[in-house]
């Protein structure tokens, strides 16, 4: 173990009392976390402690500037084994975001060495009902106390963990967006930073209001070109095959995304990668070639969309449609990830 991880365990596990039956997302935490800190050369101390509270300066950086990114991903169950899904694409896209931010990379060998020193404490911890998860957050923010604008010297990295059931336990209703937007040109679209999310939350709490439960983002500049959900990549099969929108610097590179387009061309549908136009989608509906609409995420993971609306008129894809490529795309991911279907993508790692 190269990186000599300290481990500190707690004197009481708390996990006889989750109901594992009813988890819901994202409020229930595991026994452990990992933690390792950038002293402003190199990353100190990782450590394995008990999950609690940080303490910290109210000064501290990422607070006030936003110096703060994440990932998410998933492990599951299959009896006693664990599979840990896309592991290394996870730590590449957090890498990807420190360097936007101008935050220190994460050697690989540590982010796998404390990821998997915590699973390895925490295996209990992964579920095995019937659509559930344990989800991983890694994340860093910048943990100078100075309320000057510059990068921080110092950073804090962690991981923590969270057996979750459905993020979304029903087909959505979107809306959308063409007043505001989610990432501009030039901008930090593409990184998974804490403020794109922050950014999202009025336009997204409008849209709730309005009956609807997500925005779909369309481009900043005409806001004609549809992007992505607030928590989700977007995809429209059609009697052809599929289409999502192509990636550029104001979209994130959903890994969900990405295994979607890669078993979809596996069974030789086909996927265009490219400009789709909210006109497009609304001249297929009207056409009656729009057969489904879903999305994709690592909390999410595949998700069909109900219908849209776009200037106040609603547009019902599941009526008239159905949601056969969708459910054959979520059953083979479910079964790759959970080792009941062979892997030939190298995406799972049996921990
Ligand atoms: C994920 O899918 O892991 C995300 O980070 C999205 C978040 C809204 C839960």
């Amino acid at each position: 173990m190269p990186h000599n991880i300290t481990i500190q365990k707690t004197e009481k596990s708390r996990i006889s009392e989750v109901d594992f039956n009813n988890i819901g997302f994202g409020k229930v935490f595991s026994d452990h976390m990992f933690l390792t800190d950038w002293d402003g050369q190199e990353w100190t101390n990782p450590r394995i402690v008990p999950y609690a509270n940080l303490s910290l300066s109210p000064a501290t950086s990422a607070i006030h500037y936003g110096q703060a990114i994440f990932e998410g991903m998933k492990a599951f169950r299959n009896g006693d084994a664990v599979f840990l899904f896309r592991l290394r694409d996870n730590w590449r896209r957090l890498n990807i975001s420190a360097d936007r931010m101008v935050m220190p990379e994460v050697p690989e060998s540590l982010f796998t060495e404390g990821l998997k020193t915590l699973l390895s404490i925490d295996k209990m911890w992964v579920p095995g009902s019937e659509g559930s998860a344990l989800y991983i957050r890694p994340f860093m923010f910048a943990t100078d106390d100075f309320i000057g604008v510059k990068p921080s010297e110092k950073y804090c990295f962690c991981i923590f963990t969270c057996p979750v059931g459905p993020y979304y336990s029903k087909p959505l209703r979107i809306k959308v967006e063409e007043k505001y937007s989610r990432a501009a040109q030039g901008g930090v679209g593409f990184t998974k930073c804490a403020g794109n999310y922050g950014a999202a939350m009025y336009p997204t709490k409008l849209a709730q209001s309005e009956g609807f439960d997500q925005v779909l983002w369309t481009d900043p500049s005409t806001h004609t070109l549809v992007e992505e959900t607030g928590t989700t990549n977007f995809f429209a099969v059609t009697g052809d095959g599929v289409i999502t929108p192509n990636l550029h610097e104001t979209m994130l590179a959903g890994i969900t995304r990405d295994s979607v387009i890669q078993l979809l061309k596996k069974e030789n549908i086909q996927v265009e990668e490219r400009p789709l136009t909210v006109s497009e989608l609304k001249s297929l509906h009207t056409e009656g070639n729009l057969k489904e609409l879903f999305i994709s995420g690592t909390a999410a993971t595949l998700i069909n969309i109900e219908g849209f609306s776009h200037q106040g008129n609603y547009f019902d894809v599941m009526k008239s449609g159905n949601t056969i490529l969708s459910d054959m795309v979520r059953s083979q991911l479910d079964g790759i990830r959970h080792g009941n279907i062979a892997d030939s993508f190298g995406w799972i790692e049996n921990i």
